[in-house]
């Protein structure tokens, strides 16, 4: 008797605490108003918010609006509709902007075995010893400063390579020139790296100014033309997972335009372009699979 009491008691708490939630939720974000930003975000990012991420856009607007000392979710949306400024702070705040050094070894390792190789043999009968290197959706900087020192390391005089780091959260964008990365941040960084091209500074190591040279950030957003051209080498690991297919094509074929003939494309390990009907070759190398622009 007593374990039923127990029992019923649970399952009608359970029931008042689901309920209990539910309208909090709703009442936060109804139906209607997480369409509306939905469709902001793709309009504006190519992010895709699926159902199953209602909660982190829900969290991500709570902070906005606590910050903007709101109460209403429509009185943000009307925010962030009529303020470019508020926009892109807004798009910055559901990024994700999860990296870190080195990330995927086995790119860097083609990029030093394979492609950098190729690119000096097509370059060099045009006395051209510039790489250019995009690296789209940089987040705070690890990935074009993985880049940068890997070329530092690699390149012969006279060749040099010229980077250009884009994102579309400021936030990021200003750890990665600022170039400071805390002891957790530089786990990966090969010792004889860390030493050369970083220094030792309280609570972590800062990127030296050789390399920080070598690299531009830049506030991007990938649903636009970037502006770039002739790039020999593109980066954008990670970024596309969070677009649908209409936004991933659309990006890709942007980087089409963007890249030198004979060039190289980097996508996440999670990523492909399977299926998505590009002009872009599929590269198989002992190390890593990519990408080339072969015309
Ligand atoms: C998970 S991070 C990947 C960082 C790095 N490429 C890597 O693989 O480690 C994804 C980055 O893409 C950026 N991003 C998302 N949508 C973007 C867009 N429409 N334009 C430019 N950057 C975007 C985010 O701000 C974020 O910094």
């Amino acid at each position: 008797m007593l374990i039923f009491v127990v029992y019923h008691v649970e399952i009608q708490l359970t029931a008042y605490i689901s309920l209990f939630t539910l309208y909090f939720m709703s009442s936060f974000l109804s139906d209607g108003d997480f369409e509306l930003f939905r469709k902001l975000i793709y309009n504006q990012s190519g992010i895709h918010f699926s159902d199953t991420n209602r909660a982190i856009l829900e969290s991500r607007l709570k902070e906005q609006l606590r910050e903007k000392g709101l109460n209403e979710v429509r009185a943000y949306y009307d925010l962030v509709s009529k303020d470019k400024e508020e926009l892109k702070l807004f798009l910055d705040s559901i990024t994700t902007n999860l990296t870190r050094f080195f990330r995927n070894q086995a790119h860097f390792d083609a990029l030093e075995k394979y492609v950098i190789p190729e690119l000096i043999k097509i370059k060099k009968p045009l006395n051209d010893f510039k790489i250019k290197v995009w690296s789209a959706g940089c987040s705070t900087g690890e990935e074009p400063y993985t880049i940068a020192m890997l070329m530092k390391e690699t390149l012969p005089s006279p060749w040099f390579a010229e980077i250009v780091a884009s994102d579309i959260s400021l936030k990021s964008l200003m750890v990665g020139k600022e170039g400071f990365y805390a002891d957790a941040r530089v786990v990966g960084v090969p010792d004889h790296y860390l030493k050369k091209y970083f220094t030792r500074v309280d609570g972590g190591y800062q990127i030296r100014d050789e390399i920080k040279q070598m690299i531009r950030f830049d506030y991007h957003n990938l649903m636009y033309d970037s502006g770039l051209r002739n790039m020999d080498v593109v980066f954008c690991r990670n970024v596309l997972i969070y677009f649908d297919e209409a936004s991933q094509k659309a990006t890709i074929e942007r980087f089409w335009e963007a890249m030198a003939p004979k060039s190289f494309l980097f996508i996440g390990h999670s990523e492909s372009l399977f299926g998505m009907n590009t002009k872009f070759e599929f590269v198989k190398t002992e190390w890593a699979t990519f990408y080339r622009k072969y015309i």
